[in-house]
């Protein structure tokens, strides 16, 4: 299949339409990630995107609205979802509500809820509205690759999978949304995103509790309350090391695990704050944004992991943040492509 890369334009939002309508995948920029869509109401439709990612079949879909009012047919909405969508939407948040039968359970891996989202970017806002349709999207990557951030990201894994990429240019969050479970009980936060625990307490007025397996591996019989977390995910080929500890510990750290590896002929580097990168200029330093911007450090990290598999590398050690507002995030996911090995400095 020959796939077409389009700016942003009318004619591109027409012809995603069409190709949605008839059952075909579109790749869409958001705010977080770009997403792989088809009509969520077409199970056929729906299992092809499981066939271009290589997904597996029991890891549920997030469907994306264009307005509430798509809502009404498709799920339950809990109260204390309300509120939520009043602050927050369009925007990266998450919310899992009960589903309604016309949802297919292709869509939802057989699970009674459905994640629902409306994003905030304006090409996916235009295309949204000219399909007319609820859409299921996944992040537009190959299952267990990083998410991609820009349309390049998205021709490298979908070339030849899909008919249509659409360009919005690079995602502004750069994680994927903040993904909360309201209907069983207190709020949990299954996947952190742009949109904070710290925000959502706000808007509640309780407190929020966070998924155990968002900061550690999903222990031995432990169930996942979100499928997406029994996978591997987000993992750069090369072994990751998060290096933690008090700043004047572990740049010299850093310096020291760089040239043991190198000595070993190891293709070695490290991912660093952009405060840090002329003190490691040595160690091959790849800049993941500003120590006091986890938001910076959340729009740049799929691309810098992205850029490891490309250059080979083998031996990757980095930095990390407090795991508070986006930092939760952001450690989350490089935790997990980590698979949460930790030195202390
Ligand atoms: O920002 C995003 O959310 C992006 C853009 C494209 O919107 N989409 C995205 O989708 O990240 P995906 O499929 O890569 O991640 C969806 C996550 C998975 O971890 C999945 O297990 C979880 O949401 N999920 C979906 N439906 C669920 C449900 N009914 N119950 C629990 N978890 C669910
Ligand atoms: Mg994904």
């Amino acid at each position: 299949m020959n796939t077409q890369l389009l700016a942003a334009c009318p004619e591109s939002y027409a012809l995603a339409a069409e190709i949605l309508k008839n059952g075909g995948l579109v790749a869409f920029p958001t705010e977080t990630v770009y997403g792989l869509g088809a009509n969520a109401l077409d199970p056929e439709a729906v299992l092809s995107i499981f066939a271009a990612k290589g997904r597996p079949a029991d890891n549920p879909l997030i469907v994306h609205v264009f307005d509430r009012s798509q809502l009404d047919p498709l799920c339950n909405v809990p109260e204390k979802a309300i509120p939520l969508m009043d602050a927050f939407w369009p925007g990266p948040l998450t919310l899992l509500c009960e589903r309604k039968p016309v949802i297919p359970s292709e869509v939802t891996a057989g699970l009674p809820t459905v994640a629902v989202r409306m994003p905030s970017h304006p090409v996916a806002r235009k295309m949204l509205q000219a399909c007319g349709l609820p859409i299921a999207a996944p992040s537009a990557n190959s299952s267990g690759r990083p998410s991609p951030t820009t349309a390049a990201h998205v021709m490298e894994d979908m070339n030849g999978k899909i008919p249509l990429i659409i360009d919005g240019g690079m995602s502004d969050v750069g994680l994927e949304s903040t993904v909360l479970d309201l209907c069983h009980g207190d709020p949990v936060i299954l996947r952190p995103g742009g949109v904070t625990k710290e925000m959502i307490e706000q808007v509640l007025g309780c407190p929020v509790q966070v998924a155990g397996s968002v900061l550690r591996p999903l222990r031995e019989n432990e169930t996942a309350l979100s499928p997406g977390m029994r996978y591997k995910h987000y993992s750069p080929k090369g072994s990751v090391t998060l290096v933690e500890g008090p700043e004047e510990r572990v740049v010299p750290l850093l310096e020291k695990l760089y040239s043991e590896q190198s000595a070993l002929g190891r293709k070695c580097c490290v991912l660093c704050f952009s405060e840090h990168v002329s003190r490691l200029s040595a160690c091959c330093p790849h800049d993941i944004g500003s120590a006091v911007s986890p938001e910076e450090i959340a729009h740049r990290l799929f691309d810098v992991l992205r850029k490891l598999d490309e250059e080979g590398m083998e031996v990757v050690f980095s930095e990390v943040i407090p795991p508070e507002g986006v930092g939760l995030a952001v450690m989350n996911r490089l935790g997990r492509a980590a698979a949460f090995h930790t030195i202390q400095a």
